[in-house]
């Protein structure tokens, strides 16, 4: 069997490879992909195969792809480019004849109606309509998208646009843990995963930073477009801001919320929840800071 990994030189997409080689696979029957050769070093020294490959040069993916039993398409980062991309590792797949190909897309994706979800929804529609069996693996928001800002939580509090939304935030490692247990699975194919762990509200995301640090840390709920004027502020490009504040949205709307246990399951164990990641980021900034 070997099993292909693209994007494998991302955060996600490293820890995929790792917990492959954790959960028993031989590391000659994985082949980690990326676009930067360099990058590619820190996972050939675990073993692994590597390949280089760009989403946007099919000819690149074509022969990475030779011979894959099963593959990993992990999204792309460049948002408006991806579901070209993503077809053209699609298109891959479909030639090297899989019998699986897996995605990492985003909760609830035929409805949920984030800007961040049209290209994951396309996405999944690509799959279906190659007729490859496959496997969606939903992911919730991961917890690593808050934990770098504790120390500004701890300076200004916690600002955001979601209300009472909730979010089943995991950490990177455990949705990563996820996806290395539904490619090494028989029954994978034709399942739709949604992934999340213990969702919080982002005033329960507050109170977590504070019991963690004893300090005071609120929850400032903010119209969506005071928020884009904020993080804009704060020096983040505009349209990211945006997207952010669109994704705050979404997550008042319900969309990143998952009760269905799926993360549990796949991983054969709870999964770490927030409070315990937002603990251990407190515990590891200096003591000055926390
Ligand atoms: N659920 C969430 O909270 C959340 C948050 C952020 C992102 N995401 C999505 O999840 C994906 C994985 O997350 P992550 O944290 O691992 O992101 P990441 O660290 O930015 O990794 C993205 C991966 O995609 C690769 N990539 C981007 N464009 C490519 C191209 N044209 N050809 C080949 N490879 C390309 C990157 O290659 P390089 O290493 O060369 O850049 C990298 O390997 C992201 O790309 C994004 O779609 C989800």
């Amino acid at each position: 069997m070997t099993i292909v990994v693209t994007g494998a030189t991302g955060q996600l997409g490293h820890l995929v490879i790792e917990a492959l080689l954790r959960r028993g696979a031989a590391p000659q029957d994985v082949v980690a992909t990326g676009r930067d050769e360099a990058k590619l070093a820190p996972l050939a020294a675990l073993g692994v195969r590597t390949a280089v490959a760009d989403y946007a040069d099919p000819a690149s993916l074509r022969t990475a792809l030779e011979g894959a039993t099963k593959v990993l398409l992990i999204s792309g980062s460049e948002v408006g480019q991806r579901v070209a991309q993503h077809g053209n590792v699609i298109d891959a797949a479909k030639d090297a004849g899989v019998e699986l190909i897996a995605y990492t897309s985003i909760p609830k994706a035929d409805t949920n109606a984030m800007l961040l979800a049209g290209e994951h929804r396309a996405t999944e529609e690509l799959i279906t309509a190659s007729g490859l069996p496959h496997t969606f693996l939903r992911n919730s928001w991961y917890l690593e998208n808050y934990l770098p800002q504790i120390p500004t939580y701890l300076e200004h509090g916690v600002v955001g646009a979601a209300g009472e939304g909730r979010i089943s935030g995991a950490t990177r490692a455990d949705f990563a843990d996820a996806a290395a247990a539904a490619l090494l699975a028989d029954d994978s194919a034709g399942r739709v995963h949604e992934l999340g762990g213990e969702s919080f509200t982002l005033g329960e995301l507050a109170a977590a930073v504070s019991e963690a640090s004893g300090r005071d840390v609120t929850y400032t709920e903010v119209p969506g477009d005071q928020l884009v004027e904020i993080l804009a502020g704060a020096g983040l490009p505009r349209p990211f801001a945006e997207v952010l504040a669109d994704a705050d949205a979404g997550i008042a709307r319900g969309e990143l919320e998952v009760t269905t246990g799926d993360l549990e399951r796949l991983i054969g164990r709870r999964p770490t929840s927030y409070r315990e990641a937002v603990a251990e980021a407190v515990s590891a900034l200096a003591p000055s800071a926390s």
